[in-house]
Order: structure tokens, then sequence, then C-alpha cells
């Protein structure tokens, strides 16, 4: 049901994940003038995935409304945990508690945005940790703190999001990098198509998020294309499932991570997986990703 899978160091995930972001909040996520989210609706929404055959979960401590974290959230459904259960987190970024957002972290902050994410969580470490950069042209030193922590035995795996080609080669000098997490979708960042062929050749994983919303990005909503939705009805699926298809056809070591707090469109996400568009299909959506892009 969630198509083949795909190694990020030791550990084995469907490519059909989850991403928790839109978990603590009903409309945009970071949006201060969210509405939390209905706790049993949410939590429904994690076991199901769970159920479903997700063992993928995307998260951040930062991801929190007025009264719900993704973290708690996914400890309080999920905990004691599945043994092949991946938690995927990023450090870098942080907010106050008021949700207002901070510089991103110093090398020295990290290992306390990692020791949060494991109280948060309940675990004793983290199955893999993204360094989530920006404005960062040289993010060395923040590696090598992240190449300790996982020394220490606080992260088992390492893996970026939001860098450039080159924040590749200066991690994967310092330690091994087992996914890059960038921000990427049919007709969106096609200038991405190059990385995702990087990544692939070193054996990284590339998943991209906002596969879905793609410009509309947190406020969601994005307007569907003419394209999408006819070859969607020439399958009897829905244009998100043609849109995660493409995304998954661009390389075996490509996997999706949406974000939803809808059950009926988790369901269909994971179906996603099994959905697989022709030839003369992914040309046509192809030139669609650069033209729109
Ligand atoms: N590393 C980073 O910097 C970064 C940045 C942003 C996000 N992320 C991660 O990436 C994940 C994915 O991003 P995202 O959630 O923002 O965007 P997304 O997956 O591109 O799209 C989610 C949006 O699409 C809707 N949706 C989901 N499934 C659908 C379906 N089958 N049919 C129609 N609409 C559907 C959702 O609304 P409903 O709730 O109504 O389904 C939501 O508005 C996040 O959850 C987060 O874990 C990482």
């Amino acid at each position: 049901m969630v198509g083949v899978t795909w190694r990020l160091g030791d550990l084995t995930v469907n490519r059909v994940g989850f991403g928790a972001m839109r978990l603590p909040q009903q409309g945009g996520a970071f949006d201060p003038e969210a509405r939390p989210r209905d706790r049993a609706q949410a939590i429904g929404v994690l076991r199901k995935a769970v159920e479903l055959g997700v063992n993928h979960i995307d998260t951040a401590a930062f991801y929190f409304s007025a009264t719900r974290s993704a973290n708690e959230l996914i400890n309080s459904a999920l905990a004691p945990y599945r043994e092949d259960l991946v938690i995927v987190t990023k450090v870098g970024p942080s907010r106050t508690p008021q949700g207002e957002w901070l510089p991103l972290a110093t090398p020295g902050q990290l290992r306390g945005q990692v020791e949060e994410n494991l109280r948060q969580l309940g675990r004793d470490h983290l199955d893999v940790v993204n360094l989530r950069v920006s404005g960062l042209d040289d993010i060395s030193a923040h590696f090598e703190q992240l190449a300790r922590l996982r020394q220490d035995g606080l992260v088992r795996h390492l893996g970026l999001s939001n860098v450039k080609p080159h924040h590749l080669d200066q991690a994967q000098r310092i330690a091994e990098v087992v996914c890059v997490q960038n921000s990427y979708g049919l007709g969106h960042h096609p200038e991405q198509d190059e990385f995702i062929g990087v990544c692939g050749e070193r054996g990284v994983a590339f998943v991209p998020f906002f596969a879905l919303t793609g410009a509309a990005r947190e406020a969601g909503g994005q307007q569907e294309d003419a394209e999408v939705t006819e070859i969607a009805r020439a399958h009897g699926a829905s244009p998100a499932q043609v849109r995660l298809a493409w995304t998954l056809a661009r390389g075996p070591h490509v996997l999706v991570i949406p974000g939803t707090g809808d059950p009926e469109h988790l369901k269909q996400n994971v179906e996603a997986g099994e959905l697989r568009l022709t030839p003369e299909e992914l040309a046509r959506l192809d030139a669609l990703h650069l033209n729109d892009g």
C-alpha cells in the first residue's frame, strides 16, 4: 500500500511518509490566528497513518500552535513506538513560546534542541535529525556539532534541509548524510532536478516538502492544473495522488511526506504509492513541471 522502500542508513522506510507540521492547527502552519486542531482528530490521523503502513514521520519541536505540539501529539498517539517507526526531526530553527521565530541556532545551541526533541518525543535517541539551514553558506561547524551528538548516541542518522549542493559536499566531508529535505514538487523548484540526481548518485534520500502545496507553501489551497486533473480522471485518482505519484517517479531515492489532518486525504496519499503513471503521462507532467517552474 505504501510503495516500495528506501533505506535511511540502517533504517528502512516506506516511500510514502507523513509530515506532522499541519497537525497542531487547522489552516496555515505558523499562522498566529490558526485554531489548535482537535486533539482526538490529530491523534486519530497519526494512528491511522501507522495502521496504513506509514513508518516515516517528519516533525520538529518548532511545529506547535497555542495548545498543541506535533512532537507531543506523536508521543501521545504512538508511544510506545513500534520498532520499525522512523521519526525524523529537524534542528536549527526555533520559536519562542509565543510562536515568534528566533535566529538560527548556533552550533552550541544544537544539543539543547536535540534534547528538547528527545523530551517531547519521549525517546532516548532520535532516528534521524536534519540540520535545517537558512542564510548559512558554510554549515561545517553546525554539522560537526551534530556529528558529535551522533557519536554521543543521541542521534542515529543525520540529514540536511533547505540546502544547496555545496552544503551536501561540506556535510559529507564530516559525517554520513542519509537524506536531504528541500522544497520541491510538480512545477515547484524545477531547478532542484539536478540536485535530486546528485542525491540519487550518492545514495542520499531526497525528501521534498510542499510536494502538494508547491508555491502556496504553508498556506495550502493551491489552484489545481487542468492537465493534472485530466490525468487524475483517467486513473480514477485525485490530483493530489497524481502529484505524489509524479514526485515518487523522480527516482527510487525520492520519498514523500505529505501533511494532512484529513483521514480521507491520508488514505489517498498512502494509496498514491501504488499509482503508476504511463511514460506518456509522465512526459506531459514533466513538460508542465518545467513550464510552471
Ligand atoms: N524542512 C522544512 O523546512 C519543511 C518545511 C515545510 C514542511 N516540511 C515538512 O513537510 C511536510 C509536508 O509539507 P506540507 O504539509 O506543508 O505540505 P504538502 O504536503 O505539500 O501539502 C499539505 C496540504 O495539502 C493538503 N492535502 C494533503 N493531502 C491531500 C489530498 N490527498 N488531497 C487534497 N489535499 C491534500 C493538506 O490539507 P488537508 O489537511 O485538508 O488534507 C494541506 O493543506 C510537512 O508536514 C512538514 O513535516 C518541512
